[in-house]
């Protein structure tokens, strides 16, 4: 599959939300919503009735929402219409995998696509009952702990995606968390194809080449 990257607008200007998006749409298909709650991770960031205003405004662009919540359950029904990727993390719902497969069923039941995230410190392996059952059309692999923009890619993770490629070569991975035009061809090679961008993007002057920059290392053979 082509290379997607969806800008986190979590590194925008949220006293101009509108604006902002409008900057990296339509030269993207899909934004990346980093909905937090303050326990899950020591942030707050925005909720469904943002998520639900941008559908309002931008009416092609696909949603995707990285639940970084506690119960991530409780959010499905008010983000509803707005999203259309729906990523909760593994750490989230506990040990009991049951519980993560009723929530993938209850995603696909209401038309979203099912994802789960890890955090760095979690296991592939834990996610593999899921993946084997066929109940993830993603999976998100974190290169940084969840909570906040701007920090530093963790390369440790590559291999983490290596290893989820070869096992499932069909499930989309997803890297978020210090993309940049310097780290994104590394994932690429290890299987990602999916790009979360933050501050690559919305801390550049010009969205259009900061775009252009992240996609550019795709292009070349190695
Ligand atoms: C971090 C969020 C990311 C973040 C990425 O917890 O999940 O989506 O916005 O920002 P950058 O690209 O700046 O690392
Ligand atoms: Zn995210």
């Amino acid at each position: 599959m082509d290379p997607i990257i969806a800008p986190s607008i979590l590194n925008s200007d949220f006293a101009k939300l509108k604006t902002e998006i409008e900057t990296v749409v339509p030269q993207v298909q899909w934004l990346h919503i980093d909905i937090m709650d303050g326990d899950f991770v020591p942030n707050i960031s925005i909720g469904p009735c943002v998520a639900q205003a941008i559908r309002k405004s931008f009416n092609d662009v696909k949603l995707d929402c990285h639940l970084m919540t506690s119960e991530p359950s409780k959010w499905l029904k008010p983000l509803l219409g707005a999203c259309n990727l729906f990523t909760f993390h593994y750490e989230a719902v506990g040990e009991d995998v049951g519980v993560a497969m009723d929530l993938c069923r209850s995603i696909r039941a209401l038309g979203m696509k099912s994802s789960i995230s890890i955090k760095p410190k979690t296991p592939l392996e834990k996610i593999y009952p899921l993946l084997d059952q066929d109940l993830l059309d993603g999976v998100l692999i974190m290169t940084v702990e969840p909570g906040f923009g701007g920090q530093s890619f963790m390369p440790e993770m590559l291999e983490k995606v290596k290893r989820l490629h070869q096992k499932y070569p069909n499930v989309t991975i997803e890297v978020d968390g210090g993309i940049n035009p310097k780290t994104i061809r590394s994932c690429y090679d290890a299987g990602a194809r999916m790009f979360v961008a933050g501050s690559a993007i919305f801390k550049h002057p010009d969205r259009t080449s900061a775009i252009e920059n992240l996609l550019k290392p795709l292009r070349h053979e190695n």
